[in-house]
């Protein structure tokens, strides 16, 4: 087992990136501060613009080189940020898409003087045109009725109405609130049906997911629902009990069943986060899962801007 692998760091992340080797990761997945003035708990989001934009950029230079060559970064980030930050990374990588997640706000007056903002801005970059991308893991099934109406007999067997649909780039996923049941205390946590989505899209099967802002440890937790290693940080030590007791879960049940590879892999070196960056999960909850062993993965070279 890498000392660095299903394993979330509790420091900062430009600190902790010289633990994960060059070349080892499949996806970068990152949800950092998008400097609104949130209050985590620490100054990350609360930034004057141009120190936010630097500082991001920096911590861009210090990722890229862990990423494969044929590995991706998604970054979310918010309209306001989003022009800077995508020509910084476009100088870096290609970018392949901008998801817009409609986060389903409902209609209850808002702003006067303006639209009312109801999404998140999601850049996907690659490095090279070989990216890995595995749209059946993602397509969305046709519902019986959409089916009925494609009944003539030019779509009889039509391998596209039977595989499903591109989910597209518009995702409309509602923002989490307090009744759902995978909610926990951190105030911008992402769903997990999102996360799972561009983990599986985007992260072979027993790949390595790097985030370096893990907040509540979503991106951890679909890594392991779906059978990827995960590694990552957070500043917050609150959330990083939150995480490792998320962790500590085991998948769900319909996981467990379709995906051989998330059995056996909820479990993560316990540390006290207070004493050692190392993190822990707290026991299991209802039942020990065993660790998969480490995966070997090869260093790759530079990073490159263009795709080849
Ligand atoms: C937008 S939130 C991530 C939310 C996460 N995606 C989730 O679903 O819970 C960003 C997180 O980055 C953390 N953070 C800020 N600066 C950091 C740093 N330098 N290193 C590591 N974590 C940091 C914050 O404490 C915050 O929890």
């Amino acid at each position: 087992m890498s000392a660095w692998l299903d394993q979330v760091f509790c420091e900062d992340a430009l600190e902790g990136l010289h633990r994960i080797p060059d070349g080892s990761i499949d996806l970068i997945l990152t949800d950092p501060p998008y400097n609104l003035g949130k209050d985590y708990g620490n100054a990350s989001d609360q930034q004057p613009v141009d120190d936010f934009l630097a500082w991001t950029e920096q911590w861009v230079d210090a990722a890229l080189p862990k990423l494969k060559e044929n590995g991706s970064l998604y970054i979310f980030t918010t309209w306001r940020s989003a022009p800077e930050i995508f020509v910084m990374l476009k100088r870096r990588m290609t970018m392949i898409n901008e998801i817009i997640w409609d986060r389903r706000v409902p209609s209850m007056g808002g702003t006067v003087r303006s639209f009312t903002s109801v999404h998140d801005t999601i850049g996907l970059f690659v490095r090279r045109k070989d990216y890995y991308f595995d749209l059946d893991a993602v397509r969305i099934p046709y519902d019986a009725e959409t089916k009925k109406a494609r009944s003539r007999s030019i779509f009889i067997g039509a391998k596209w109405l039977e595989q499903g649909y591109n989910p597209k780039d518009l995702w409309s996923v509602s923002r989490l609130h307090r009744q759902h049941a995978e909610r926990v205390d951190h105030p911008t946590q992402k769903p997990l049906e999102i996360i799972e989505r561009m983990v599986k899209a985007s992260c072979p099967p027993g790949g390595v997911v790097l985030d370096l802002f893990m907040g509540s440890g979503t991106t951890a937790v679909a890594a392991r629902n779906t059978g990827r290693h995960f590694t990552g940080f957070e500043l917050n030590p609150d959330y990083c009990r939150i995480l490792a007791e998320r962790l500590a879960e085991p998948p769900p049940a319909e996981q467990l069943g379709s995906d051989p590879k998330a059995r056996g892999r909820s479990k993560v070196r316990a540390t006290d986060p207070g004493s050692d960056p190392g993190f822990p999960a707290a026991p299991p909850k209802k039942r020990a899962v065993r660790k998969t062993p480490a995966r070997a993965v090869a260093p790759s070279a530079a990073p490159n801007n263009e795709l080849e």
